[in-house]
């Protein structure tokens, strides 16, 4: 009876996979060519393991995943394993989450050391880099050159220019051509956008690192009134509904002279089915005026491993996998993703593939943070007020003194931040 019973739970195991298989759920992310690309690497892992991985979706906006994932950490469940997240949150999860230094051997030290230090919590590596964002600005190489126009400067170059071209080729006869199209949806993707204008202009952070609330001053409130004059006249109406996949819909079909995205439009755009194949520039954002800056908000993903896994030893192992310079190397050269791992910026074909990371290499290495280390566990809401004020001023609600007025009251109540 007893040797009889071993076997059949024997059976059940090798029916499983082997002695030792797991199943393990991660949850990746699905912008773009993202999610074929993280099965991809996944499926390499599990083969080579002889484990089983299940791939689940989450929502594409940074802020409505966050909401999910909150909701099944906090119950404690064990459904996901691993977890792709924001730069934004290591501090909002990190209760959740394993420590990983016990499994990294030391690969972090490969990594940007300011990306470990933000994964860092209380002394803990919350989560592993896997690819780094800063936001850029796509032009039409050969639509510029036609109008004898050369790249902007400034934001209002930029504008101008658009106005230009986009009259020039409505006159011609493509009547869907806009100028500029970027993300003005009221979610965490317009508040990046936001930050852009606003720190382009000098006109600090929200809340500073030292606590002290900044954003109602008088060039934080020409950042945003110069962004609403968009509206309507270089970027369609529509734009207040825009994430960026939307942005990269009308841009790549041809039918926008300027975009702001994160590198990952650039691997799309150059796809043989691209309309826009070889047409495209990337270069900085622009400055806000002749004494303004170049600002790129930072953004980029990391793999976490979730507290209440039941495999935390080989979830962090599928983890170590996925962010090793040879994963990053392959999914920068095959999509463009910015790898986390400075001397992947000296690879020849991640740079033949990418020219723009080595030409923009201090773009990355100097885009501006969102303000998710000093306001920690409520930066969630911040951006969303900052969100919500600015997403009012595009739709001509308000303007940019009444509402970034009332959104310094707002914080300074919700505060102190230190
Ligand atoms: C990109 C960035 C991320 C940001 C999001 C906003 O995915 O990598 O950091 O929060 O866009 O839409």
């Amino acid at each position: 009876m007893k040797t009889k019973l071993s076997l059949i739970a024997l059976a059940t195991l090798l029916a499983a996979g082997g002695a030792n298989a797991a199943l393990l759920r991660i949850a990746c992310g699905s912008t773009g060519g993202e999610l074929e690309l993280c099965k991809t690497s996944v499926n390499e892992w599990a083969k080579k393991t002889g484990n089983e991985v299940l791939v689940v979706t989450p929502p594409n906006d940074s802020n409505e995943r966050l909401a999910l994932y909150q909701q099944i950490l906090g119950s404690g469940s064990d459904k996901i394993d691993i977890l792709q997240i924001d730069v934004v949150w290591p501090g909002l999860l990190a209760s959740h989450l394993v420590d990983l230094k016990p499994y990294s051997k030391g690969a972090e030290k490969e990594h940007f050391p300011s990306m470990i230090a933000n994964n860092t919590v209380n002394g803990k590596l919350m989560a592993m880099p896997w690819f780094t964002d800063a936001g850029l600005l796509y032009y039409r190489k050969d639509l510029l050159e036609k109008y004898n126009l050369k790249p902007p400067v400034t934001w209002d170059d930029m504008a101008a220019e658009a106005k230009k071209i986009q009259d020039g080729e409505r006159a011609a006869g493509n009547d869907k051509m806009w100028g500029y199209v970027w993300q003005g949806r009221a979610y965490e993707g317009l508040t990046c956008d936001a930050v852009e204008w606003v720190s382009s202009y000098g006109g600090g952070n929200i809340v500073e690192p030292n606590g002290k609330v900044s954003i109602n001053n008088p060039q934080a409130i020409k950042a945003i009134d110069s962004a609403a004059k968009w509206v309507g006249t270089i970027s369609p109406k529509a734009v207040l509904n825009y994430g960026e996949e939307e942005a990269r819909g009308v841009f790549q079909s041809g039918n926008s002279v300027f975009m702001r995205n994160w590198p990952y439009a650039w691997a799309l755009s150059q796809k043989d089915e691209s309309p826009v194949k070889g047409k495209v520039g990337v270069m900085a954002l622009p400055k806000g005026g002749a004494n303004g800056r170049n600002a790129a908000a930072l953004g980029g993903w990391q793999l976490a491993v979730s507290k209440y896994s039941k495999n935390a030893k080989l979830a962090a192992d599928l983890v170590m996998y996925l962010t090793s310079p040879e994963v990053q190397k392959m999914r920068a050269v095959s999509n463009g993703y910015n790898p986390t791992i400075a001397s992947l910026y000296k690879d020849p074909d991640v740079l033949k593939a990418n020219p723009f990371m080595g030409d923009l290499f201090s773009t990355f290495t100097s885009a501006v943070a969102r303000p998710s280390s000093v306001t920690a566990s409520k930066y969630n809401q911040v951006s969303n007020q900052f969100w919500n004020a600015t997403h009012d001023v595009l739709s001509g609600n308000s303007n940019a003194t009444d509402a970034l007025g009332r959104l310094d009251a707002s914080l300074k109540h919700m505060g102190p931040w230190k």
